[in-house]
């Protein structure tokens, strides 16, 4: 395993692990999954060096983080847990009071980077960092974290909390490639974080999907990623990952997710659905691409061109009719 070389009270390992799927209906992973795999993934995560966990309270509501802590058990004071917080009502009084429910669902002392789970449109962020400012000061919260924002309402968040927000969690992948645009350099620059999640673009980039087999459930059916056309577009992108994967004796998700922390700046928090992904996954840090290697799979992404916007919603409410 590789760690970021950023300041932080716990290291931070390059490949993470994302707990979505854990405890949660739209995965549909079912019960199984929830009452024991889960557990063994977090436990084998923990043997291979993995040191960032991260939840929400939404993801499950609430199961997520009860599954995460107690497999975690004692490991608790050492790996590096992150959690977030959905700003419906930011006020700091709430903010305090949904930290310490989380804190008492993982069964921690400490949350280790508290995250908004994404911007509120209608209330700015000086009203959410009132309640983390108070957060760090009781010690209920080391580092203060985004997700889904701009890099202006990133650097506004951390004029609001008057010092460093760590991280900012977004989606980005070889089939999501905005963060390079600004947040990567920013982040490399000022000594912050992108923490990359959908880093393989749901299952999409194992390459283990095709139009005679796409995936089932609720959250995939509604990415247009998984639309037959796309999956058709896809097959240049997919040849190229297959290639690399050949050559350092790989799969094509190990390249994936080498590609994506690539940069310094960069983690990765992939979910899995059993222990060998949390395995493959973990092994992927230690993958070295060459500049040539990353730059054709770089083009390769370049031309790689989905349907999206209200073309893909169509087909997927069509879609969506046929089932029924
Ligand atoms: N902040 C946000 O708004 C936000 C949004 C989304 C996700 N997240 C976080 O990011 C995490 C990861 O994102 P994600 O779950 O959406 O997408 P992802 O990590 O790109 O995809 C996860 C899925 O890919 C498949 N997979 C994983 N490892 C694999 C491997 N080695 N080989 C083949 N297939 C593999 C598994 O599905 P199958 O085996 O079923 O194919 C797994 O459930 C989440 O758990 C969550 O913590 C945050």
């Amino acid at each position: 395993m590789r760690y970021l070389s950023i300041q932080t009270s716990k290291k931070i390992s390059k490949i993470g692990l994302g707990t979505w799927q854990f405890g949660s209906r739209e995965w549909g992973y079912g019960q199984a999954y929830a009452g024991s795999e889960a557990r063994a993934i977090v436990r084998r995560a923990i043997d291979l060096g993995v040191t960032l966990f991260d939840t929400a309270e939404v993801y499950g509501f609430g199961r997520s983080e009860r599954i995460l802590g107690q497999a975690l058990g004692e490991d608790l004071e050492s790996i590096f847990l992150a959690t977030k917080i959905l700003p419906v009502w930011p006020i700091s009084p709430v903010v305090q009071q949904r930290a310490v429910a989380s804190a008492n669902r993982l069964g921690a002392r400490m949350l280790d980077l508290y995250q908004v789970h994404a911007p509120n449109p209608a209330v700015r962020d000086g009203t959410i960092m009132r309640g983390m400012r108070a957060l760090q000061r009781t010690g209920l919260v080391d580092e203060v974290g985004v997700s889904n924002y701009s890099l202006r309402r990133w650097r506004a968040a951390e004029a609001a909390l008057g010092s460093r927000v760590l991280s900012n969690q977004v989606q980005y992948s070889l089939a999501r490639r905005s963060p390079e645009a600004d947040l990567i350099p920013y982040a490399r620059e000022q000594g912050r974080l992108v923490i990359a999640y959908s880093p393989l673009a749901q299952g999409l980039l194992s390459g283990k999907y095709h139009q005679d087999n796409r995936p089932a459930n609720r959250v995939r059916a509604n990415n247009p990623l998984f639309l037959p056309e796309n999956l058709e577009r896809a097959s240049g992108l997919l040849a190229k990952l297959r290639e690399v994967a050949d050559a350092h004796s790989a799969t094509p998700a190990q390249i994936a997710l080498a590609w994506a922390i690539h940069d310094q700046a960069v983690v990765a928090i992939p979910g899995a659905s059993n222990v060998a992904q949390i395995e493959s996954n973990a092994a992927a840090a230690d993958i070295e691409l060459t500049d040539d290697e990353h730059g054709a799979l770089s083009a390769a992404a370049d031309r790689f061109q989905p349907v999206t916007g209200p073309a893909a919603r169509t087909q997927i409410m069509r879609q969506r009719l046929q089932r029924r």
